[in-house]
């Protein structure tokens, strides 16, 4: 990648980023009135939950969704990306937690962080850890994701695993709740 490539790519990300910061921010203003008023904590509730249609993702692509303000990243892994990362060592692993919000605390092997059974689905948190970047997919030097802010490289398992970046990506509340439809939230 040239200088003036990666600079680009940078920038993007960047601007993708404080666009969706400033969405958030509009967002809470104008929700806050309205749950106040509303108080049914059910009716709360079911603003914090989305339901995303994975029915039309290719194994080896991703979509990426808006979830309380931030990106969160659908992955329909290979079985290629799926072997490469449970083929690591946890030992390997700079932070050895699952950060999976559906288990509770567990290590971070292939298995604790992802949706499904057969490992297909990868549900996490678009933010990088380190300063809160959007990582690119497809990237990076294991394969995963990428950071280009300060360099953080995740895994296929969206574990970090170079960079300034201490934890591995979070993984949201996520459930299927059919064949094609994962719940948020
Ligand atoms: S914000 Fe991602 S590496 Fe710093």
């Amino acid at each position: 990648m040239s200088n003036s490539e990666e600079h680009e790519g940078t920038r993007r990300d960047f601007l993708l980023y404080a666009t969706g910061g400033t969405g958030a921010v509009v967002a809470g203003a104008a929700v806050w009135p309205l749950i106040n008023q509303m108080n049914p904590s059910a009716d709360v509730r079911a603003l914090a939950s989305i339901f995303v249609n994975v029915g039309d993702l290719e194994p080896g692509t991703q979509l990426t969704v808006k979830w309380l303000g931030k990106p969160v990243f659908i992955r329909r892994r290979t079985e290629d990306e799926i072997a490469e990362a449970a083929a690591v060592a946890l030992t390997d692993l700079p932070d050895a937690d699952a950060r999976n919000a559906n288990i509770g605390a567990a290590d971070a092997s292939d298995a604790n962080r992802s949706l499904s059974e057969d490992g297909e689905w990868l549900v996490m948190m678009g933010v990088c850890t380190h300063l809160g970047c959007v990582p690119l997919g497809d990237a990076g030097d294991f394969g995963g994701w990428f950071c280009p802010c300060h360099g953080s490289h995740y895994d296929t398992a969206g574990r970090i695993r170079k960079g300034p970046a201490p934890e591995n990506l979070p993984v949201p509340p996520a459930v299927f709740v059919d064949d094609a439809t994962i719940k948020l939230g």
